[in-house]
C-alpha cells in the first residue's frame, strides 16, 4: 500500500529538484510542505491539504537557524527525525527533503530576502531578523523545490501573510495554499513548541484559545470596539501568562491594527509562558483563507 511505504529521503537540492522536474514531466502535480520537523497532527493536516490537489508530496524537514534571533530556542528547539519520518510514512508522504546546514546556506552565502512590509509590525517587531529569515529561507525552498503548491498553517498567521506577498511580489509560480489551525481537544493550538510546557504550564497556555473564543462570541453578540476587545483579551491572558508580546486586532490583509471589527479582521496574541513562547490568531471573518 502506497502510505505504508517510506518516504524517500533527500538531501541535496540537486537530486530535489531533478526528481521534482521528473515527476512533473511524467505529468504529476508535486505538493510542498515546509517544516522544521518536531512534527504534530497541524503539520500532517498541511500533507493531507496538500495530497487533495497533489499527485506526490515533498515535506522539508530543516530548523533554519536564520530565523531564530540570538536569544531565543533554536539549539533547543525539538528534533525528532525518526519519529518525523514515521509519522510521514503513516500519512503517505512520498518525500521528506532534508538538507544539511550547508546545503542551504553554503559558505560564503550571502543573499536575503527584504521582506514585505506586512512583515513590519507583530512577529516583525518582536523577533527582528525572524522574517528576513524565513522568507530567505522558503524561497530558496521554492527555488529548490519547484513544485506546483505549497501549503503553509494559519497558525503562524503572520508568516502566511508575507509568504503569499512575497510569492506575489516576486512572481513565485507556485499556488501558496494556507490551511486552518489544528487544536488539541481543550484549544490548545498545536505547535512544536508545546513540548517545552510543563502541565503546570500548559493549563495556563488555554488563556490563549479561551480569550479568543470569548472575543469572537462578544463580536458575535455585536462589540464592534477593537479597543474593548482587546481589554477583554488581555484581562483573560494577564493572570494566566508570564508576558503579553501583543494582543492585535487588525486587518488580515495588511495586518495593520483596526479600530472597529470589520469583514476581514484578524486577532493575534503572542505571550511568553514560563520560557516558552506561544502565537495563535483568530479571524473575524472565516471566509478569507477557505
Ligand atoms: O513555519 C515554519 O515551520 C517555518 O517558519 C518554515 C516556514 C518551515 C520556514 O523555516
Amino acid at each position: 500500500m502506497a502510505e505504508q511505504s517510506q518516504p524517500r529521503i533527500i538531501e541535496t537540492a540537486a537530486s530535489m529538484r531533478a526528481e521534482v522536474r521528473r515527476l512533473q514531466r511524467e505529468g504529476l502535480r508535486v505538493g510542498l510542505v515546509p517544516t522544521m520537523g518536531a512534527l504534530h497532527d497541524g503539520h500532517l493536516s498541511l500533507v493531507r491539504m496538500a495530497q487533495k490537489s497533489c499527485d506526490r508530496v515533498v515535506t522539508t524537514i530543516f530548523v533554519n537557524p536564520t530565523q531564530f534571533g540570538p536569544q531565543e530556542d533554536f539549539s533547543r528547539y525539538p528534533r525528532t527525525l525518526e519519529r518525523d519520518l514515521q509519522l510521514l510514512r503513516e500519512a503517505g508522504c512520498q518525500y521528506v527533503f532534508v538538507p544539511s546546514k550547508d546545503e542551504v546556506y553554503p559558505p560564503g552565502y550571502s543573499t536575503e530576502v527584504d521582506p514585505p512590509a506586512v512583515a513590519k509590525r507583530w512577529e516583525g517587531e518582536c523577533r527582528p531578523g525572524h522574517f528576513r529569515g524565513v522568507c530567505t529561507v522558503v524561497l530558496k525552498l521554492f527555488n529548490m523545490i519547484p513544485a506546483d503548491v505549497a501549503v503553509f498553517g494559519q497558525k503562524d498567521f503572520q508568516q502566511a501573510a508575507v509568504l503569499q506577498q512575497m510569492a506575489r511580489d516576486l512572481n513565485v509560480g507556485m499556488q501558496i495554499k494556507i490551511g486552518p489551525t489544528i487544536r488539541e481537544v481543550d484549544g490548545l493550538a498545536m505547535s512544536s513548541r508545546n513540548r517545552y510546557l510543563s502541565p503546570e504550564e500548559r493549563q495556563r497556555a488555554l488563556s490563549l484559545s479561551q480569550s479568543l473564543n470569548a472575543a469572537q462570541a462578544a463580536v458575535a453578540a455585536g462589540e464592534k470596539r477593537a479597543v474593548t476587545l482587546a481589554a477583554m483579551i488581555g484581562e483573560t491572558l494577564q493572570p494566566q501568562v508570564d508576558h503579553i508580546d501583543y494582543v492585535a486586532i487588525a486587518d488580515a490583509e495588511t495586518l495593520e491594527p483596526v479600530d472597529a471589527i470589520g469583514p476581514n479582521t484578524v486577532i493575534l496574541l503572542a505571550v511568553k509562558i514560563g520560557k516558552t513562547r506561544l502565537i495563535d490568531n483568530c479571524l473575524l471573518s472565516p471566509t478569507r483563507h477557505e
